[in-house]
């Protein structure tokens, strides 16, 4: 079921389907809650499946100048609480649904039973990056989303997927020309100013899965090993076909990864 619901005076769209544990899927950057579809169909057979719009992307409003990786991870727990979801739940994010995991985790240990972390990072922009990031706001919010998409198109899929199923890339295509330039800016703005959480992993004991596309060229197998070796209870996964998007380019071999995961 497609619903909207207001949370602290933001409407936020979520899917919300299944029974049982709860598993919440939070999209990459600058996406909506779409990209899970093959996840949603396959684990609501067996959970409470919640795939929100995060604030500003996709069916939800309230954008703002800026949205740190912290201020979307207190909305999900408003957004839990509103749901009336049971705790704890496990949380599994892309690429910038895992920055909002990292903070997740740390501000809200007691909701959180899982984590699976996709295509993501867990050290900060460098200075370069940053700065870069603070001029695509600046661009998109006057010219629109055709520059972030052309910017990123070309380094979400692997050469497989861009080839063979060119409907995949035209869908990420058309959510990333349909999204909010505001909500872009904002999370640009934000991921500007994430904190490095290196420190962080080898305290964070919760059973965790780290899920890479083999082709993945924003957060490579390499260092995704690294930060997952880091981690006390993680286990890795590598993606055959699949790049940035392992999720949506490969969903059967994500689907079985998560399934032995969480122990089926
Ligand atoms: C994403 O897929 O969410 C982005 O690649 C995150 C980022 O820009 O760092």
């Amino acid at each position: 079921m497609l619903r909207t619901i207001e949370v602290s005076g933001v409407r936020f769209r979520v899917a919300d389907e299944g029974s049982g544990p709860v598993i919440l899927l939070v999209h990459g950057f600058p996406l909506d809650h779409t990209m899970w579809s093959s996840q949603i169909e396959e684990f609501s057979k067996t959970n409470r499946v919640i795939a929100p719009d995060l604030r500003g992307f996709g069916g939800t409003d309230g954008a703002l100048y800026s949205v740190s990786m912290e201020q979307y991870a207190d909305d999900l727990v408003a957004l839990l609480e509103a749901l009336h979801a049971d705790k704890p739940i496990t949380f599994c994010g892309l690429s910038m649904g895992g920055y909002v995991g990292w903070q997740f985790a740390l501000r809200h240990p007691k909701w959180l039973g899982r984590l699976i972390l996709c295509d993501t990072r867990s050290v900060a922009d460098s200075a370069e990056a940053a700065s870069n990031r603070l001029k695509m706001a600046e661009i998109v919010t006057k010219e629109g989303p055709e520059p972030i998409a052309w910017t990123m198109m070309p380094k979400l899929f692997a050469p497989t997927t861009s080839e063979r199923r060119p409907e995949l890339t035209e869908q990420i295509r058309r959510t990333v020309l349909a999204t909010n330039p505001i909500a872009i800016a904002a999370a640009h703005r934000g991921m500007a100013v994430r904190p490095d959480v290196s420190s962080f992993l080898p305290t964070l004991h919760v059973p965790t899965l780290v899920i890479v596309g083999e082709y993945d060229v924003i957060s490579p197998p390499a260092e995704m090993k690294a930060f997952s070796d880091a981690m006390p209870n993680a286990r890795f996964a590598v993606i055959s076909n699949a790049g940035h998007m392992a999720p949506i380019e490969n969903p059967s071999e994500v689907n079985q990864v998560i399934h032995e995961f969480l122990g089926r």
